[in-house]
Order: structure tokens, then sequence, then C-alpha cells
């Protein structure tokens, strides 16, 4: 990694959220400016609880939290305990002490994507995206000046998770995706194709251990998982996939796309198409998995993989 990268991480927490927050915060070189939570996986006031409680456990509860949407766009969100667990996480963390900033989430945004030169801080977001679109509305040359944003979300040429053509993300806010989509901002889309490149199996995480601090809370998140649900035979790394990009581009190949969301209430609501012109949406296509795992288990100082 070249140059320090400042982040800031719009997230839903949890599970793999909370692996993509713990690879950031292994990373001595990247100045996380604050996390920014939306409803998604679990309801608003409890994505922010597991984001001050992960941060609390990780020591680093200096990082601001800010609270974001409770309500997508349209609609209500769809909370995907039967996944994450009832309350997000797959490890029961102690309550955290530390109460969110009073400023919400699309001011904190501002504030941070604002505040340095034009092109020095990294959008991640990997929840619905709610907050990033109300921002977008509402200051429509802010998130001009991040350096990039990277979403996790879409099932572009590929089977949806929620429904046969929708992915989580996009399905819970796709009047927010499709702000975001079509802002010509420069987005990365980390969609299900590449994600669906990097999973690992109920014995080869069930064997992993570590004794850094992140790696071992990494672990309890992983394995927990596993342990919830005995017919649970792989966990895809969505959201670290996202951040992995985020701090090594070159992890993927990328094609440029144009995209569509489905945005009527049938069968294509959250669909994420190619509309065959040409596009600005950084796609990735390739993942290098045997690069993204050394990424993980280097950072998270993973044994036995
Ligand atoms: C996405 O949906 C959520 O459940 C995960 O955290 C990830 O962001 C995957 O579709
Ligand atoms: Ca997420």
């Amino acid at each position: 990694m070249a140059e320090p990268i400042k982040l800031i991480i719009d997230t839903d927490p949890g599970v793999d959220d909370a692996v993509a927050i713990l690879m950031a915060l292994a990373v001595p070189e990247i100045k996380i400016l604050g996390l920014t939570t939306v409803g998604g996986n679990v309801p608003l006031a409890r994505t922010t609880r597991n984001a001050l409680a992960l941060l609390q456990a990780a020591g680093r509860s200096d990082i601001p939290v800010a609270k974001g949407a409770s309500r997508p766009l349209r609609g209500r969100f769809k909370y995907a305990p039967q996944f994450h667990g009832p309350g997000g996480l797959s490890h029961r963390l102690p309550d955290p002490s530390v109460d969110p900033v009073t400023k919400g989430a699309v001011e904190f945004l501002y504030d941070q994507v604002t505040a340095d030169e034009p092109g020095e801080v990294t959008v991640v977001a990997l929840g619905p995206l709610t907050n990033i679109a109300q921002l977008f509305w509402e200051r429509p040359f802010a998130l001009e000046q991040a350096k990039n944003i990277i979403v996790m979300g879409g099932a572009v040429n590929a089977p949806g998770n929620v429904t046969p053509k929708a992915e989580f993300n996009i399905y819970s806010d796709p009047v927010a995706a499709e702000v975001v989509i079509a802002s010509g901002l420069p987005i990365t889309l980390v969609d299900l194709a590449a994600c669906r490149q990097v999973g690992i199996s109920r014995e080869q995480a069930m064997g992993l251990r570590s004794d850094h601090p992140m790696g071992r809370l990494t672990l309890n998140m992983l394995q927990g998982w596993f342990r919830k649900e005995p017919s649970r035979q792989r966990f895809e790394f969505y959201d670290p996939l996202a951040m992995a990009i985020a701090l090594e581009p070159a992890i993927a190949t990328v094609t440029k796309v144009d995209l569509d969301v489905g945005l009527e209430e049938n069968e294509s609501w959250g669909e994420t198409s190619e509309s065959g012109g040409p596009g600005e949406i950084t796609l990735p296509l390739e993942v290098n998995s045997t690069r993204f795992f050394g990424l993980l288990v280097g950072l998270l100082e993973l044994k036995g993989f």
C-alpha cells in the first residue's frame, strides 16, 4: 500500500461488515475518519450499537460513529436476522460505553469529505445506500470531492441473494441505489458475481486461529456464524471484498458499465442490469482470490489457512 488512505465506512453491521471494518482497523497506515450507520441487516439502533461495540472491542472508541437512516427512501427495510442473527452479529460483544456523535450521518459525511483537499477520502459503503443518496441529493457537489466510492451491492450478471434478481443492499433501498448509480460519481460496485469468488468453507474457517486482536475478533464472528447453524457450509466475504478492493484495487480486473436499477414493485425490484450503453460505473470482474486471502490472512495474522 503506497499512500495512507483516509476512509469513511458507511455500514449496517452485520457479520461481514464487522470483518471488513476489522480489516481496515488492522492497517496501521489507514486513518478511519468515522463510521456512519444505516439500517439494513438489522434495525438502525442495532447497527449503530454494533458499530460502537465493535470499535470498543477493538480498542478504537476514538473513531466516531454517526447515526444515519432508519428507513429507506421508499418503504421500510426488510432485515436479515436469519443470516446475521437477531442482534446482527454472530458473536456477543459487550455493550458500548460510548455514544454516537450528535451529528447525523449525512452531515458527518459532508463535513469529512469536504474537510480535506479534494480526492483524499475514500467512502466504503457496505449497506443500503440511503445515507449516500441523501447526501448527494442535499449537497450534490460534496461527494465529487471523494477520491472514490466503493460500494458492496448488486447482482449484475449473477443471481441475487434476496430474490432471483436482487442483491440485499440494493434491494433494501433501490431508490437510493438508483440515485447513487446515476450520479456520475466515481463508483466501484463490488457485486455478488465478484464476492462469490471469495468464500471460505466451514472446515477451513473452523481451523483458523490468530493472536492478533483484530484477527481474534474476526474469527469470533466467522466461526460464530458457522456454529449458529450446522447446515452452513460456506461464508462469502461480501463486504470484506469491497474493503479489500478499497485497499488494493488491483485485486480485481474491472470493466466500465452503465446500470439500471429495478424500481418497479414486482420481481425486478432492486435488480441491477446493464443498460447496454457506455458507462462510468467500475465493475470488478475477475477477483484474484489468492491476493484477497493473502491480504486477509496477512492483516489479521490468521494461522492455519
Ligand atoms: C450484503 O448484504 C448484507 O447482508 C451484507 O452485510 C452485505 O453487505 C450482501 O448482499
Ligand atoms: Ca453490509
